[in-house]
């Protein structure tokens, strides 16, 4: 089969999975394909009817931007809106964020929900609702909203691809699956970036653009917590393990363990799944964001069946709450968290953190240099801080249960070349003083005190002993606060 008949007969059957045919897992990639070119057409126009009819009860594409508002307007203080981007037909993509100071710089970790990715699975999208609502109503009420919008950035995009919803499909308005469409390791794929959809475009300038710790999007079909690699090199279907196994593991089983039933599946043990193992994909969102991001991404598969009835909305909430608060909530619970300054000037640097034994690599931000890093609980970890022109620094730590704190003091390499350290208020004194009228101001002030002292020179001449023991005294107090050791 060609990869374009494999993608389309995947797609059928993923199609057809959620009218009950048969279910995706056990049959994926083993499509008859007589059946399936038979069976297309008629099955296509069935399937968008049954999805319409489905589609009662369900927010429309304006609802949903009407209630992003309306949770906007109530919440106002704990929120802000921003749109990432516009679909193929100029659907805003709304994103809702929900901190106690929203869109300010601060030292805290950032998750993203994201969720219909996939035009025919909505659940995510209405469950992202009410989970903004949710945290906006129990905020200060309930420790754990209060913790989540206290402590996190939390970035919801409840639809990434709203044309795929209009359309009752998979696809985008192209047709194409965006859970394909991002660049990939281990093949030459979606590198043209003419050819990249605007939605998966948005995405990936958003990652680039916030520092995402985790992540999770929403998907339908099964009930399942997926972890990377989503892809292997030989394209073989089987366990591959991301560096950073065991951390995914912990937070894919965090998820399910919270689940109402999600850990008793039959299908897959304790209700989570390494992608690869369940079926390989490439070009897919959650390896991009791991590699690329910095980000841990999970691919929740929140509901066996993709569209089921609106009714159910509110019992697939109720199943996946906990999940999600747990899940967010773990960014401040659990992991590694710090910040690393110099050890001269004492400025925040934004340096590399890595764990001995793990192939992986964490930034901190660049402005505040703090970093966060998931870990699973229970073992011993040897971090590293790196950063060019200072001394690698490292340090061994005993995770239990709970978040720790490692702040790094870093030395710089060449202790003899001392620097000039500016605060951050000098630096604002910097940056006054190079401003023009600044410097207009400075030259008319110093003719004066030119002139001034023209007049006056007798009175200083005659004071001068004094005057004299003053100048050194000022020069000694700026050796010691401008100049470092
Ligand atoms: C595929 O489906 C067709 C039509 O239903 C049937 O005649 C054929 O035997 C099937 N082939 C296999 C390999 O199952
Ligand atoms: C979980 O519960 C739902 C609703 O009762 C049910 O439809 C589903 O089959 C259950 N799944 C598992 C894995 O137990
Ligand atoms: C670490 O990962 C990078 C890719 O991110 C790879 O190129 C490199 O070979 C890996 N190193 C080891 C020691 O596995
Ligand atoms: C920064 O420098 C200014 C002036 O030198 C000083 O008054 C201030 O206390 C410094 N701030 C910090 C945080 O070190
Ligand atoms: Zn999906």
């Amino acid at each position: 089969m060609t990869p374009a008949r494999l993608l389309s007969a995947l797609f059928l059957c993923l199609s057809l999975s959620s009218l009950g045919f048969f279910t995706v897992h056990s049959t994926a990639g083993f499509v008859n394909r007589s059946f399936a070119a038979s069976g297309r057409h008629l099955t296509e126009e069935n399937h968008f009817q049954k999805l319409n009819n489905l589609a009662h009860g369900y927010m429309t594409n304006s609802d949903l931007e009407k209630a992003i508002k309306a949770f906007h307007g109530r919440c106002g203080r704990i929120s802000r809106i921003y749109s990432i981007g516009k679909s193929v037909l100029g659907v805003p993509l709304w994103v809702m964020e929900i901190s106690n100071n929203p869109g300010k710089q601060e030292a805290k970790p950032a998750f993203k929900f994201i969720g219909n990715v996939h035009g025919d699975e909505p659940v995510g999208r209405e469950l992202l609702l009410r989970l903004a609502n949710w945290l906006c109503d129990n905020y200060m009420k309930d420790p754990w909203a209060t913790l989540i919008v206290d402590n996190v950035h939390l970035h919801i995009l409840p639809s990434m691809n709203p044309d795929g919803f209009s359309l009752r499909r998979r696809g985008n308005a192209n047709n194409i699956d965006l859970n394909r469409d991002f660049p990939d390791q281990f093949f030459q794929m979606n590198n043209d970036l003419t050819e990249r959809q605007p939605e998966t475009k948005a995405i990936m300038s958003w990652i680039k653009k916030i520092r995402f710790t985790a992540s999770a999007s929403l998907h339908g079909g099964a009930l399942v917590a997926n972890y990377p690699w989503d892809g292997t090199q030989d394209k073989s279907k089987s366990y591959y393990a991301c560096p950073d196994d065991e951390a995914f593991r912990y937070m894919a089983k965090l998820y399910s363990g919270s689940h109402y039933n999600m850990s008793r599946s039959e299908e897959f043990k304790e209700g989570i799944t390494n992608g690869a193992y369940w079926y390989p994909i490439y070009g897919g969102m959650q390896d991009w964001n791991y590699i690329y991001g910095g980000c841990f991404e999970l691919t929740l598969e929140i509901s066996d069946n993709k569209w089921p009835p609106a009714n159910e909305l509110h019992m697939i909430w109720q199943f996946n709450k906990r999940s999600m608060l747990n899940l967010v909530a773990s960014l401040v619970k659990s992991g590694i968290h710090g910040r690393i300054f110099s050890s001269d000037c004492g400025e925040p640097l934004p340096a590399s953190i890595a764990i001995k034994g793990i192939n992986y690599t964490t930034k901190a931000s660049e402005t505040l240099a703090d970093y966060h890093r998931l870990v699973a609980p229970g073992h011993q970890y040897e971090v590293m801080a790196t950063m060019p022109g200072y001394k690698t620094r490292s340090t061994t730590i005993k995770m239990g249960e709970e978040a720790m704190t490692v702040d790094f003091i870093l030395e710089p390499t060449d202790r003899f070349l001392p620097r000039q350290c500016y605060n951050s208020s000098s630096m604002k004194m910097l940056e006054v003083i190079s401003r023009p009228y600044f410097q207009v101001a400075l030259t008319l002030l110093l003719v004066l005190a030119f002139l001034y002292f023209l007049t006056k020179r007798k009175v200083i001449f005659r004071g001068r002993k004094s005057v004299g023991q003053r100048r050194v005294a000022a020069i000694v107090k700026r050796t010691n606060c401008v100049i470092c050791k």
